[in-house]
């Protein structure tokens, strides 16, 4: 059977999605990065553009091949990502940040590889630009964008989700949390919490990280028609 054709309810739409981990190198060999596998960031992308978006994905390395009508942009760094990220959402209509992106990076990376000394070492470490919270600090100049965040909390998870949604700017974060079998890192199924910066918020239940990008897609374009 013939499967059925999607809606095309984000035609004429730009959709800008970051995935994975960044990489943060403390020398050419060496970098403090997390296990992000990039699955829900891809999903969402794949969505979008099924649904007639136009997309780009903005990602960190990951195992997952390029998706086809899918504009890919692979980075490594924070840094990097965050240029590719602005260059991208200048004239996007909705963003959305699923990437795990370091939180420092090496505040003098070595250009060379060194021999280990005996010993303790100390790295210096520097935070990195909240790449989010940038975009939601420049949202007068794009009052018709949606933004969209995820965040991966061990306690508190809602409170800390609407305190985060409020500070960058969000219109909304999917909150969740490490300690699920199958779901967040690495899995292909997620259990999500939607937050809004005014501390609302909806429990979905556990389904496939397609079905999170569906649900998410459904929400941010009700926001965006509401603009
Ligand atoms: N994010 C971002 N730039 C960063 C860090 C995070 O754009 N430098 C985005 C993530 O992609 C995610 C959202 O912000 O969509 C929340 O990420 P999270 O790590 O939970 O937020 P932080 O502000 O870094 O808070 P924490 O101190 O809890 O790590
Ligand atoms: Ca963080």
């Amino acid at each position: 059977a013939e499967a059925e054709a999607a809606p095309q309810d984000l035609a004429g739409l730009k959709v800008v999605v970051s995935a994975g981990p960044t990489r943060e190198y403390l020398d050419p060999v060496r970098f403090i990065s997390n296990p992000s596998s990039g699955k829900m960031g891809f999903a969402v992308a794949e969505e979008a553009r099924t649904r007639g978006a136009e997309v780009v994905l903005v990602t960190g390395p990951v195992n997952l091949p390029d998706l086809s009508g899918v504009q890919t942009v692979r980075i490594e760094t924070a840094l990097e990502m965050q240029a590719a990220i602005m260059e991208a959402a200048g004239d996007a209509d909705m963003v959305v940040m699923t990437a795990a992106i370091a939180d420092y990076r090496a505040a003098a990376p070595k250009s060379e590889k060194e021999a280990k000394t005996p010993g303790d070492v100390t790295i210096h470490l520097t935070p990195n630009p909240d790449i989010l919270a940038g975009l939601g600090a420049e949202q007068a100049a794009h009052p018709g964008r949606v933004l969209v965040g995820f965040a991966m909390e061990t306690h508190a998870g809602v409170e800390r989700a609407a305190l985060k949604a409020q500070r960058k700017n969000a219109d909304f974060i999917l909150l969740n949390y490490p300690t699920r079998e199958g779901t967040a890192f690495g899995g292909d199924d997620n259990q999500v919490t939607l937050v809004r910066a005014d501390g609302t918020h909806a429990d979905w239940p556990r389904i496939s990280k397609r079905e999170v990008a569906r649900r998410l897609l459904d929400e941010a374009r009700q926001i965006r028609e509401r603009r």
